[in-house]
This record gives structure tokens, C-alpha cells and sequence, in this order.
């Protein structure tokens, strides 16, 4: 059944929000982070005005049920992605699982000359953490190139390098062309091949994917998934990384400290088992109740009439404004496993500046070069626009937006 986007609206307060130029919000920055909807607030509020208390430590009233609602919290996201609860490692988000995994596993099983393979459609945090690692350890990181044309990962560079790698990261849709890479046959071929056969262990960026497509993790069989709730209606500040028992047993701890531990002597410590030795300190507890209140949200839809939503409002835009003189548009939304996002760039009016105009009119979109600064070079640009949709977006926001846009460019275009 088609989403019901007028009542799924009314959940958000903040679509109604009037801005100070008068015009009503035309959210269009949903890959950078969605908007939450009441029952997100609302249960973190819960949390803050009836059982605010830390966790697994005391045995007052509070403090249970403070326990019960975080661990509850797990149990929705596990369940959601299909995994054990003991699975899923609470993180700040997709940057900080993807630096534990570098830290934690890359530290722990990576020496001089090993071969860590990512691509250039990386985010930079798929980048900069092995680079760190690399000056440190002496590992070699090797990129898959992307097409500028197709926008496709080179998967011949992939066949060609798989079995000297000990490791490879890849990002399942990417924030900048909405591109779904073939994850699938990436983990297939890396665990048959990777390491000279004995397989290398794969970790997949899903922050931009979790939003709009259900992800059953278990089938998908990636040793380290990482993934964010704000881009899934969460608030900030809390992510995962999702992995197994026996990968978990080949890390080492990254952040150490309180509720990590076991036992704790002058001269050496032992750790707990499972998430909780990756889970330092006091954790993001109000955060993770509030992700879990947005995957229950969330599970009332079909995901699959979410991605076919935004995929349409995506390809619609894309279409119309690739008619308007000057406008590129770089992704390929023919494909119908793009994303909701649309970046473009007009060929003479700066990208701050258009954004500028857009947002004079209501729009919010983002503009830069999207924490993917090496994707920019390869497309030889610095900087996009992006419009990115979500459930909550309309076609009527859509048409909307085109028709500003070409109205904007006719009147700054030279
Ligand atoms: N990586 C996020 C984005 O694409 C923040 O906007």
C-alpha cells in the first residue's frame, strides 16, 4: 500500500515550522539527518521527566527502569536488522563504529604492508581512520575508483586487488550520488577470496541505506556493519555497530573505562563479553531510547514503499532540473536502487549562493562537498547542492522546488 505522507506529516511538529523569510519549511537535508517524529521526543522526554538514571549499575527503582527502557532499546534495534541483541555495539553514530572497528580490529590484526581496500565514494570517515592507522602501522590502503560517468564503483579494480586484502570497507548507498553499491557480491567475494583465501573481513557503511531500505543483516553476512539513528527519524548521538560473537572476540577494546569491565586490579583488568566491552562510560542512554522509539515508528511502513517514494521524488527532481540551463545532475536515478538524494551543480553560479537563494524560498538542502571530499575530485568538482528526501517529503514539495530553482537560476544566471 502507497504511504499515506499526509498522516505520516502530521507526526513531525516541525513541517509546520513557519521560517523567518515567512516561508513554510521545505526540508530537503534528510541525508544529513531527518526529523524526528513525536513519539521520538516524546519518549525521550519520558525518560528525562520520569526515570532519568544511569544504567547497570545501581539497584534502585530508577535505575532499573532506566536498564530496562536502554536495553529495551537494543532489543528494537536488533530486532530490526535481524540480529542477536548481543550483536549490536551502541556507538555516537556511523563515525565513531567505524573508528572502533579501525582501532579495535584493525589495530589488533593489521601489520606493515597489509592490504586495507576501500573506495572513493567513501565517506570520510571510511578514509581518514585508516589513513591514521596506515601512518601508525604501515598498512597500504587501496582504492576502487568510481566511474565519473556511471557513477558505479570499477569492480574490475575490486577482482584485481581482493586477494591481497586482509580487509575492505564499502559504503553500501552513497550520501553524494545515491548509488547502491553490490554489497552482496562485495562481502561474497571478499570472504572467498580475501587474504589469499582465507577470507578478509568486511565492514559496510549503511548510514545511508538503514533510512529506506530493511536491512536483514544476517542475510546480508558483513563482519561490521555501521549505522545511524538520526538518518532513521533517531535523535543524534547514537549509531551502531553491528557485528558477531567470534569478530567481536578478534577486537580489542578501543575506549576503556567504567561498565567495560570485569574486574579491575593495579596491575591489569579483564573485560566484560559481547557489546559491553566496547561500551566505555556512562552511554548515550536518553539516545538510544529514542532510536529505539524510531525503529518502532518505523516498523509500521513497508520499507519498501518508503525507498519507492523517495526513489520517485528523487528521479522526478532529478529529471525535471537536469532541464534547466546549466544544471548538472551527478547519480544515475534511471537505476531504481538510487537513493532519495539528488546532488547538482549549476555550471556558473556557486553552490553557497544557489543554496543561498533556495533557502530564501523555504528549501533546506546541503551544500558542499558532503564529507566525500576525494568522490569530488574524481567528478572534478569541489562542491554539489543536494536535495535528499524522505517519507515525509510530497510531490507537491517536489514541484515546488523545481519550479524555485529554475527560477532562481534565470534570474542569477549570467
Ligand atoms: N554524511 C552526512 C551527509 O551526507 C552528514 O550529509
Amino acid at each position: 500500500m502507497p504511504l499515506n505522507v499526509e498522516q505520516i506529516r502530521s507526526d513531525f511538529p516541525i513541517l509546520s515550522r513557519i521560517l523567518p523569510s515567512g516561508r513554510k519549511l521545505v526540508y530537503l537535508d534528510n541525508a544529513a539527518t531527518t526529523q524526528k517524529p513525536k513519539v521520538v521526543i516524546n519518549a525521550m522526554n519520558h525518560y528525562y521527566e520520569n526515570i532519568n538514571s544511569n544504567v547497570h549499575r545501581a539497584v534502585h527503582t530508577l535505575a532499573g527502569e532506566a536498564t530496562d527502557a536502554y536495553e529495551n532499546a537494543r532489543n528494537s534495534i536488533s530486532k530490526w536488522f535481524n540480529v542477536d541483541r548481543n550483536q549490536v555495539i551502541f556507538t555516537s553514530g556511523t563515525t565513531e563504529a567505524i573508528n572502533l572497528v579501525v582501532h579495535g580490529w584493525g589495530r589488533a590484526n593489521l601489520e606493515k604492508g597489509d592490504v586495507v581496500l576501500v573506495t572513493e565514494m567513501e565517506h570520510h570517515a571510511d578514509i581518514v581512520p585508516w589513513q591514521l592507522l596506515s601512518k601508525e602501522r604501515g598498512i597500504e590502503i587501496r582504492f576502487i575508483s568510481v566511474d565519473p560517468e556511471t557513477y558505479r564503483l570499477n569492480m574490475d579494480e575490486f577482482e584485481a586487488s581482493i586477494d591481497e586484502a586482509k580487509f575492505v570497507g564499502c559504503v553500501h548507498t552513497s550520501n553524494v550520488l545515491g548509488t547502491r553499491n553490490p554489497v552482496e557480491d562485495i562481502i561474497k567475494i571478499a570472504h572467498e577470496r580475501g587474504d589469499n583465501g582465507n577470507g578478509a573481513r568486511v565492514l559496510i557503511d549503511c548510514a545511508q541505506a538503514s533510512p529506506h531500505e530493511r536491512l536483514d543483516l544476517t542475510d546480508l553476512g558483513a563482519d561490521f556493519v555501521a549505522v545511524s539513528g538520526h538518518k532513521m527519524c533517531g535523535p543524534t548521538g547514537i549509531g551502531g555497530l553491528i557485528t558477531t560473537q567470534h569478530v567481536m572476540d578478534e577486537m580489542q577494546p578501543f575506549m576503556a573505562g567504567g561498565d567495560m569491565i570485569e574486574e579491575v586490579f593495579l596491575d591489569h583488568s579483564t573485560f566484560q563479553t559481547g557489546p559491553y566491552r566496547f561500551e566505555a562510560g556512562t552511554p548515550k542512554i536518553a539516545e538510544a531510547i529514542g532510536w529505539g522509539a524510531a525503529i518502532d515508528w518505523l516498523s509500521q511502513f513497508d520499507m519498501h514503499e518508503v525507498h519507492k517514494h523517495i526513489h520517485d521524488l528523487a528521479a522526478h527532481t532529478a529529471s525535471e532540473i537536469s532541464k534547466i540551463p546549466g544544471i548538472k545532475v551527478y547519480g544515475d536515478h534511471s537505476d531504481p536502487t538510487c537513493s532519495g538524494v539528488v546532488s547538482f551543480l549549476h555550471e556558473s553560479i556557486h553552490a553557497e549562493d544557489l543554496a543561498h537563494f533556495l533557502d530564501l524560498g523555504g528549501f533546506a538542502v546541503r551544500t558542499g562537498h558532503h564529507c566525500a571530499q576525494p568522490l569530488m575530485r574524481k567528478l572534478g568538482i569541489s562542491a554539489t547542492n543536494r536535495a535528499s528526501f524522505y517519507l515525509y517529503n510530497t510531490r507537491e514539495e517536489a514541484d515546488a522546488f523545481i519550479a524555485h530553482l529554475d527560477r532562481v537560476v534565470g534570474r542569477l544566471a549570467k
